[in-house]
């Protein structure tokens, strides 16, 4: 097969980590036959500084002419630090994630046996955890009205949701449940906000049409407590733009770092796969960073763009080796540490040599 990818590398330690994915790709592609063509595209703080735009035309076309995308991290503190900038490099995620209509990230929090005592629960809690988590990404608060009011000094986001957006998100997250332990949990703050009471009007008209499927409640903060109280009793999560953005940090340090978790974003055009963690300008460019979150990324590309199961799989195994080897970054070796490079290098000669 003959296999399309835009890489995105964008800032900090997305040029280094992307590098080890495509090294996993290639190892992947010669195994089994396939044809990569890799694709680079401009975006984040390095677009701006370039063209002055943080997706710029020519990265969305590329992107659209693509059959999947593969997104390293964008964040620049230059820009953290600049309330005032007129143009941040977050507004390319933003716009890349708009304009493909990718509507539903998915992001599976899973525990890996050989890493459990780096997480920060206790063993017999997370021990099994497998959730995952659908956060709504192109609507909510992110994208509502939003500016400055009174000589600049009162200042409104709003949270907007329609009808149609919940729905369809929610029809994914179903199926997602269908597929797995059939359970769904629909997470808003109805007791506040007049969004969520839509989103939980909705979701009470759906759930009859999907009778094997356990449906139940939560407001967000009882989630936020329960996923670090009771990891295990979760299946699948939906949840509005915000909310999935900070309970998907979280849930991240049940596995023991956020270096591992990956994601992917679909909906209408191309999808993409991107790690859930940011672009860590601190360690950008020592050769430090974990690169596993980005490698599983790629695992998801194969199998959610490509439908290709096996190679998706040997990437897995391959990550698992290594976390059981012991051959990891600094965030969660236990002594020697190795650099995101050997690490890369490791994980690409174990798909070749299995
Ligand atoms: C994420 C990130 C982004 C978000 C930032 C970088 C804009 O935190 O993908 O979770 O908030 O969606
Ligand atoms: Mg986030």
């Amino acid at each position: 097969m003959n296999l399309k990818i835009a890489v995105l590398p964008g800032d900090g330690i997305g040029p280094e980590i992307i590098e080890q994915a495509i090294k996993a790709v290639n190892a992947v592609c010669h195994k089994f036959g396939h044809t990569p063509e890799f694709n680079y595209a401009l975006t984040g703080a390095v677009a701006i500084d370039q063209t002055g735009d943080p997706y710029p035309p020519e990265t969305h076309e590329l992107c659209l002419q693509s059959d999947a995308v593969l997104f390293g991290a964008i964040g620049d503190p230059r820009f953290d630090n600049n309330p005032k900038a007129p143009v941040r490099p977050e507004q390319g995620l933003l716009r890349m994630r708009k304009q493909l209509g990718l509507y539903a990230n998915i992001r599976p929090v899973e525990t890996f046996p050989s890493l459990l005592h780096k997480s920060p629960l206790r063993r017999d809690l997370v021990e099994g955890a497998d959730f995952v988590c659908i956060r709504e990404l192109t609507g909510g608060i992110y994208f509502g009205e939003k500016g400055r009011k009174e000589n600049g000094n009162v200042a409104f986001d709003t949270c907007t949701y329609s009808r149609e957006e919940i729905v369809r998100i929610l029809k994914l997250a179903y199926e997602f449940a269908g597929k797995r332990n059939r359970k769904l949990t629909v997470v808003d703050k109805a007791n506040v906000l007049e969004s969520s009471r839509l989103w939980r009007e909705v979701a009470q008209e759906l759930a009859p049409q999907y009778p094997d499927i356990e449906t139940d409640y939560m407001f967000v903060d009882n989630a936020a407590m329960q996923i670090i109280q009771w990891p295990k009793k979760f299946d699948v999560l939906v949840t509005e733009n915000m909310f999935g953005d900070i309970l998907t940090d979280e849930a991240s340090v049940i596995t023991g770092s956020l270096g591992l978790l990956p994601s992917a974003s679909i909906g209408i055009h191309t999808s993409v796969f991107e790690p859930i963690h940011g672009s860590y300008p601190q360690a950008a460019g020592k050769n430090i960073a974990n690169p596993i979150a980005t490698i599983l990324s790629a695992a998801m590309m194969f199998e959610y763009a490509f439908n290709l199961n096996m190679e998706g799989k040997i990437i897995r195994q391959a990550v698992a080796a290594s976390l059981e080897a012991g051959y990891v970054t600094v965030d969660i070796a236990e002594g020697t540490s190795r650099s995101t490079s050997e690490v890369g290098d490791w994980i690409a000669s174990w798909i070749n040599n299995n």
